[in-house]
C-alpha cells in the first residue's frame, strides 16, 4: 500500500468515525430519562438537535407512526399518548429524507383497572420530575408555582363570553406550559379545568406535588355531600370502600361522562368479567337471554342509555347488591322500571 492510499484510508476512517459520532448527536433526549413509570396516558418529552441536520423527527409509541415533528429551533418539546403496559418510544430523526439518528426508550405505564399492570416491572422506576432541579428546563420554562397556582381564578371567570382560556391560562398557570394536554379530553373535572393543580398536589410535599391517599382523603374534602351520604350507607362497593376513587375517575379529565376511564358499562366488566355475556338476572328457561343491561334506553334517565349504573349504584345503598332506588325487593327495583309488574 502506497503512502498516498495510506492516508486517504486513514482519512476515511476518521471521516466515517466522526460521521458516527456526529449520528449519535445529532439528537439527544433532555428528557425523559430510559425505564420510567406513569400513572396515566401522557408522556412528556423534551428534546435536542444539532441546528441544520434534522428537518423532521417521527415518534413511533409500539411501533405504530404517533406524530412528525418539524423542528423549527433546537428544542422541541411535546405530550405523547401511552398505553397502559410497558410502551416503546421511538424517536427518528430525518433529514432530506434520510434517517440521521434513532434513539428508543421505554416507559411503564402502570393501572389499577389491569391486574398485569398493577405492579411496577424489575428495572423500571418512578422518575420524580419535579424532585430535581432541572436546570436544562428553567432556561425557557417557569417551574416554581406562581401566586395564581396556589390561589387560581374563579370558574366564573372561565365561563365568561368571549373568555381566551389559552392565553389567559399560558399567563397564569406556571403548569400549562407542560402539562396542557391533560385537560384536553372533552370531560373535565372541576378543580383541575380551571386549573387549580395545587388543590390536589401539594407543593410543599416530599415527594413534590405528592397527592394524599387514599383517595378519599383528597376527594371527599371537597365533595362532603357524597362522603355524608355514602358513609352513612349499609353497603359500601369494594373499590370506593378501600378508597380508591381514581380506579374509576380521572382527577383531570377523560373522554367518558363523569370523567371516567372507560364508559361504565365497560368499566364495570372490567372487574365483573363475568356479566359481559350480558345474561344476568334471571336467565332461566323462560327469558334464556336474561335481562338487557346495555344498548336500550334508560326509562329513568330519559336520554341516557341503559348500563349497569341503572340498577346498581356504583358506590353504596342501604340495599342488597348495591341496588339503586333505595328499593327493599326485587320486585320494588322492576317495578321502578316496569309499569306492568305494578299493582297500582
Ligand atoms: C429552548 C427552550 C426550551 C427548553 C430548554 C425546554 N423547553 Fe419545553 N417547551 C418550550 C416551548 C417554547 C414550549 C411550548 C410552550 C407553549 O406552547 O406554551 C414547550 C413546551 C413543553 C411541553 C408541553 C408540550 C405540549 O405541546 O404539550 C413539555 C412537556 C415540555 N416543554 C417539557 C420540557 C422539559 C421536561 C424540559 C427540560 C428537560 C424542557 N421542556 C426544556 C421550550 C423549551
Ligand atoms: C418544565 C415543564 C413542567 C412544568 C412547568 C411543570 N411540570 Fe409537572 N411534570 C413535567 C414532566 C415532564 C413530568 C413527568 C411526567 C410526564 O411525562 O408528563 C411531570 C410530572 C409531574 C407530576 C408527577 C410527579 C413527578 O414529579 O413526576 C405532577 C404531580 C406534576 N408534574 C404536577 C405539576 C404541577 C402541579 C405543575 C405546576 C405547578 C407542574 N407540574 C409544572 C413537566 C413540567
Ligand atoms: C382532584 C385532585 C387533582 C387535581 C385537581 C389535579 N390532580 Fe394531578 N393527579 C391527581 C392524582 C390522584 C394523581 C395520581 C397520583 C399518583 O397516583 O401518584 C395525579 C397525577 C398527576 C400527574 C402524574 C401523571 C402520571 O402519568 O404519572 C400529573 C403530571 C398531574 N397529576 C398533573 C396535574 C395538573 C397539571 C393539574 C392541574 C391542571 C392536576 N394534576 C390537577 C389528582 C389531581
Ligand atoms: C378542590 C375541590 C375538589 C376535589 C379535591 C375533588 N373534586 Fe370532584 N368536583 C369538584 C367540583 C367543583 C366539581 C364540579 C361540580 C359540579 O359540576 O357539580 C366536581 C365534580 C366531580 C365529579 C362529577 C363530574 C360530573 O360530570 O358530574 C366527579 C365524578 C368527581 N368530581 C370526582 C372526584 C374525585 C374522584 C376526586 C378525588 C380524586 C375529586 N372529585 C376531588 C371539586 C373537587
Ligand atoms: C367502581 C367505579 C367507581 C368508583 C370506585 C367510584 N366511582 Fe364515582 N361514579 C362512578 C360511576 C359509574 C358514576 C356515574 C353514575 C351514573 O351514571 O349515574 C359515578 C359518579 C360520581 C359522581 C357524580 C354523581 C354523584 O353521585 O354525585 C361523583 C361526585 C363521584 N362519582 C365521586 C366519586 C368519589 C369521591 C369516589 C371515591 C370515594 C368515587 N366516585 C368512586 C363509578 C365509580
Ligand atoms: C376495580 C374493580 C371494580 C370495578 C371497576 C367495579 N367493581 Fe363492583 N365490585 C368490586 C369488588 C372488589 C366488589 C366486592 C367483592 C364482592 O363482594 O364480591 C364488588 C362488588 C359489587 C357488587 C355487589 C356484589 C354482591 O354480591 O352484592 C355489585 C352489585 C357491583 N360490584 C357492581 C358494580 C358495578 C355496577 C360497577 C360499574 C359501575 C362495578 N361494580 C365496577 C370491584 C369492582
Ligand atoms: C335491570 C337491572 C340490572 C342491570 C341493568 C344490571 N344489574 Fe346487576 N343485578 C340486578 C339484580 C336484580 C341483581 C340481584 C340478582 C339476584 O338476586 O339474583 C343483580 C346482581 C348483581 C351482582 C351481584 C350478584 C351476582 O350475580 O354476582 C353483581 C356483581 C352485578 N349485579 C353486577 C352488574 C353489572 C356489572 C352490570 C352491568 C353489566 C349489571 N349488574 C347490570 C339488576 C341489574
Ligand atoms: C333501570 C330500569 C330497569 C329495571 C330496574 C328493570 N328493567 Fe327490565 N328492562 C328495562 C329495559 C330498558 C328493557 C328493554 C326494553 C326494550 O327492549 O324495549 C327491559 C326489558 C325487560 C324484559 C324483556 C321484555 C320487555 O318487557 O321488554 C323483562 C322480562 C324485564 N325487563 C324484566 C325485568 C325484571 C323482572 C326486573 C326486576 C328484577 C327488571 N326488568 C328491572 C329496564 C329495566
Amino acid at each position: 500500500m502506497s503512502i498516498k492510499h495510506l492516508c486517504f484510508s486513514l482519512i476515511l476512517l476518521l471521516t466515517l468515525a466522526f460521521s458516527a459520532e456526529a449520528s449519535l448527536n445529532v439528537i439527544s433526549i433532555n428528557y425523559p430519562p430510559d425505564k420510567s413509570v406513569r400513572e396515566y396516558g401522557l408522556l412528556g418529552v423534551s428534546l435536542s438537535f444539532t441546528k441544520g441536520s434534522v428537518d423532521r423527527i417521527m415518534v413511533r409509541i409500539n411501533g405504530r407512526e404517533e406524530s412528525t415533528i418539524i423542528p423549527d429551533i433546537d428544542t422541541e418539546c411535546f405530550e405523547v399518548p401511552i398505553e397502559p403496559g410497558v410502551n416503546k418510544v421511538e424517536f427518528i430523526a430525518y433529514e432530506n429524507g434520510n434517517v440521521t439518528a434513532n434513539k428508543v426508550l421505554e416507559v411503564f405505564r402502570r393501572s389499577d383497572l389491569i391486574s398485569e399492570y398493577r405492579k411496577v416491572p424489575k428495572g423500571f422506576k418512578v422518575d420524580s420530575f419535579h424532585m430535581q432541579v432541572r436546570t436544562h428546563c428553567r432556561k425557557c420554562h417557569v417551574l416554581d408555582p406562581s401566586e395564581y397556582d396556589v390561589k387560581p381564578m374563579s370558574p366564573a371567570t372561565f365561563t365568561a363570553d368571549n373568555f381566551d382560556s389559552k392565553a389567559v391560562l399560558a399567563a397564569t398557570s406556571t403548569c400549562y406550559s407542560c402539562h396542557k394536554k391533560i385537560m384536553s379530553n372533552a370531560y373535565v373535572h372541576g378543580p383541575a379545568s380551571v386549573w387549580s393543580c395545587l388543590s390536589c398536589h401539594d407543593d410543599d410535599s416530599i415527594p413534590e406535588y405528592a397527592v394524599k391517599t387514599p383517595d378519599t382523603e383528597m376527594c371527599y374534602e371537597c365533595h362532603t355531600e357524597q362522603k355524608k351520604e355514602w358513609l352513612s350507607k349499609k353497603f359500601v362497593h369494594g373499590p370506593v370502600n378501600i378508597g380508591k376513587c381514581t380506579i374509576c375517575h380521572s382527577p383531570h379529565s377523560t373522554a367518558n361522562a363523569f370523567n371516567l376511564f372507560k364508559s361504565t358499562w365497560d368499566l364495570c366488566i372490567n372487574c365483573h368479567a363475568e356479566k359481559a355475556d350480558g345474561v344476568h338476572i334471571f336467565a332461566d328457561s323462560l327469558f334464556k337471554e336474561g335481562h338487557p343491561t346495555r344498548d336500550r334506553e334508560d326509562p329513568i334517565n330519559i336520554g341516557k342509555e341503559l348500563t349497569c349504573a341503572s340498577c346498581h349504584n356504583p358506590h353504596a345503598s342501604n340495599y342488597p347488591h348495591l341496588w339503586a332506588f333505595e328499593v327493599n325487593s326485587l320486585f320494588d327495583l322492576c317495578r321502578k322500571c316496569h309499569e306492568k309488574y305494578s299493582t297500582k
